[in-house]
């Protein structure tokens, strides 16, 4: 039996939903506390070069004001290595970036980018902040991970959240779990992370060496079910509030 697994909570998609308005709700740090009163372990957002959802300030922010920890993820740019050396968060993730993508397609392909990669890490690590990578559950990129000096990788549960059909849900996760175990190994801490939902972590919390995990969507998806009623009851008081002052 391992340690607890932490749980980051990624709010990006509070920000995807306030920036279809450009407005100023809903705020991804308020979302961030309420994250942490519920028992989150640390705060993940992704800065992308497109600003899509997290914006500069959201980052400073959240940085400021949330008790735990900020995970920050972001393309291995000299743009955002700047930003991550002003943050200082507590560890940052390099995710591949590609500016059509609907999502994080897929896990870094670190081992054609050792050098890179490497001179990025060391600029992120000697001023203290964690380097994590993000990868698909392939010993060949694991291995370059290490090479690099990663304290830690994220292995990419997107395609096992995808697969429908019982057998290749297996395999994927037979993936994971090989990965996992080499990886730790490796001396390298295991993290995951991707399309996860409140069904599908099941099986991937049983990895033993899995210590971290990054959720975002499904969170927030879900946050509109659980929360709807509610917004609908405030909206109707407040119409009947505004009903009692009618004169006539
Ligand atoms: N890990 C990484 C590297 C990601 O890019 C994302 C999505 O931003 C996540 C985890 C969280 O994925 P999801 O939003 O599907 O839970």
């Amino acid at each position: 039996m391992g340690n607890k697994i932490r749980l980051f909570v990624n709010v990006d998609h509070v920000a995807t939903l306030r920036e279809a308005r450009k407005t100023i709700e809903p705020d991804p740090l308020v979302a961030a506390l309420l994250a942490e009163q519920a028992g989150a372990d640390g705060i993940t957002v992704h800065l992308r070069e497109d600003r899509r959802h997290i914006q500069d300030h959201d980052v400073s922010r959240i940085r400021q004001n949330i008790t735990t920890v900020l995970n920050l993820e972001m393309a291995a740019v000299e743009e955002m290595v700047h930003i991550a050396l002003d943050t200082q968060p507590y560890q940052v993730s390099l995710v591949p970036e590609k500016r059509q993508e609907i999502t994080t397609e897929g896990g870094l392909d670190v081992f054609s980018q050792k050098e890179q990669l490497k001179k990025v890490g060391d600029r992120i690590q000697s001023n203290g902040i964690r380097f994590s990578l993000f990868v698909d559950p392939d010993p060949r990129q694991i291995d370059a991970a290490r090479e690099v000096g990663a304290e830690s990788i994220e292995i990419n549960t997107g395609s096992y959240s995808e697969l429908r059909e019982a057998g290749a849900v297996q395999r994927e996760l037979e993936k994971i779990r090989d990965a996992s175990r080499h990886a730790a190994e490796q001396g390298l801490r295991v993290f995951a992370g991707h399309g996860l939902t409140d069904e599908n972590v099941v099986a991937i919390a049983a990895v033993p060496e899995i210590e971290e995990l990054n959720i975002g969507h499904s969170l927030v998806s879900r946050s509109v079910y659980h929360g709807l009623k509610q917004a609908v009851r405030n909206m109707i008081q407040a119409i009947q509030a505004g009903e009692a002052q009618r004169t006539r």
